[in-house]
């Protein structure tokens, strides 16, 4: 565990925080994910879905611009949580920060009162698929061509 990381939602920022934090993680997300999978983070995230989580990581000491190192989203929908998003900046990947991210949402879920956590994964995203399987989710169903000709898409299920 890192003592120095916070995990923040962007609920409890006001706008202009909120907004300059959305735009950092737009960048990772584009960087990170082909268009046809980039979750579109836009301003209206934080206006208008209070179902819609956006999580992120910064290191602890405050700072009037804090780097995003890694940030999470989840839609909730009564009993059922989808984790729609994970994903660390590459280079703050391999020193447990996703590790240390879902071990709080699962937390936060469970206080929550959310009973099963739901997620879709590319079945070539082995570190994705480690870092699940780690964290007790169990793949339920595997979909061909899910994202992609040739690219199957795999239903994890974590039970609270
Ligand atoms: C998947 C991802 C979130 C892991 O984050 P991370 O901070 O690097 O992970 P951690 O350092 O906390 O590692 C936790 C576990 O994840 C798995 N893992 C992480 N990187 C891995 C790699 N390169 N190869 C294999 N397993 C890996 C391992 O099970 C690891 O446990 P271990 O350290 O005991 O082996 C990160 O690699 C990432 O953002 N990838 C790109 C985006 C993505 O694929 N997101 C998921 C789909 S939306």
């Amino acid at each position: 565990m890192h003592p120095d990381l916070t995990i923040s939602d962007i609920h409890s920022l006001k706008k202009d925080q909120a907004f300059e934090i959305l735009a950092q993680i737009a960048r990772v997300e584009k960087k990170t994910f082909p268009a046809n999978e980039a979750f579109q983070f836009s301003e209206e995230l934080w206006r208008k879905k209070p179902n819609t989580r956006v999580l992120y990581v910064t290191r602890a000491a405050a700072s009037a611009r804090p780097t995003v190192l890694a940030y999470a989203v989840y839609v909730r929908q009564r009993g059922v949580a989808l984790l729609n998003k994970v994903c660390v900046a590459e280079v703050y990947r391999r020193q447990g920060v996703g590790r240390q991210l879902m071990t709080y949402i699962r937390a936060r879920l469970q206080r929550e009162g959310c009973q099963q956590i739901h997620l879709w994964v590319d079945k070539a995203r082995l570190s994705a698929r480690s870092l699940y399987a780690h964290n007790g989710f169990e793949e339920r169903e595997q979909i061909p061509d899910y994202y992609a000709p040739g690219r199957t898409g795999i239903k994890m299920v974590l039970d609270l």
